[in-house]
């Protein structure tokens, strides 16, 4: 994990009165844990730091998996950044981007289940030989990635990297460590920025912790 940055757990979070938030969604928010544009900044050294990685290993192109539905944002911010430094001329380097996608699912309600189910893994017979970058939401547990990554060496990738925007400090944890990593934070469930609670809030933008209320409301 390069360069992760750490918002500590007595980190308050900010008012979401300072926010475009929608009004409806006002009462199901409690604090505001990351602005969108410090989201944005954060992503372009992430895809910096990635381009460097991936240069120096000489890899001439990548299949940039994303697992949706929670990464869908991260994605298409991180794929924009990758490909402006794959485009700048000063880059010392250039590899192809493949983009490649699949959908996991393991949560209901603020709590991961059991079984971590696998959709559209038909197409991974693509990635046999390649490099693949893993680009995922948050490492809460760390059970969806490993079951993941245990599918996906079934198909014998090259190397496989890992990028997650948020690892979650949790007790939870098997202690599993993605090669790079946005943002350590707090033991909360948040929402926005393709965050969801039962698929509520994945629009809002700023990534926020949820309250009380908007768990009550949006519960299954
Ligand atoms: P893990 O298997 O416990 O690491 O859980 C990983 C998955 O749980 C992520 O890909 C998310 O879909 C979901 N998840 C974990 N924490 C949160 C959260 O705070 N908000 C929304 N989804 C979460």
């Amino acid at each position: 994990m390069k360069n992760c940055i750490h918002i500590p757990d007595d980190f308050a979070g900010f008012d979401p009165c300072g926010f475009c938030i929608p009004q409806p969604l006002a009462s199901s928010i409690h604090r505001v844990l990351i602005p969108h544009g410090m989201i944005k900044d954060r992503i372009k050294k992430l895809a910096d730091d990635i381009f460097k990685a991936l240069v120096e290993e000489e890899v001439e192109s990548v299949s940039l998996l994303c697992v949706l539905k929670g990464a869908y944002r991260f994605y298409a911010d991180l794929q924009e950044s990758l490909s402006a430094v794959n485009a700048n001329e000063s880059s010392k380097g250039h590899f192809h981007i493949i983009p490649e996608f699949i959908r996991l699912k393991s949560y209901e309600n603020t709590s991961s289940q059991g079984e971590v189910k696998i959709m559209g893994i038909d197409d991974l017979e693509k990635i046999r030989g390649k490099t693949v970058v893993v680009v995922e939401d948050i490492i809460d547990t760390g059970r969806t990635m490993r079951k993941l990554l245990s599918t996906l060496e079934s198909h014998q990738p090259k190397k496989v990297i890992v990028v997650c925007l948020l690892r979650k400090r949790t007790p939870l944890s098997d202690g599993y460590k993605p090669d790079f990593v946005g943002f350590e934070i707090p033991d909360r469930f948040v929402i926005g920025y393709a965050f969801d609670y039962n698929e509520y809030f994945r629009d809002l933008m700023p990534l926020c912790v949820i309250s009380e209320k908007g768990i009550e409301n949006f519960k299954e």
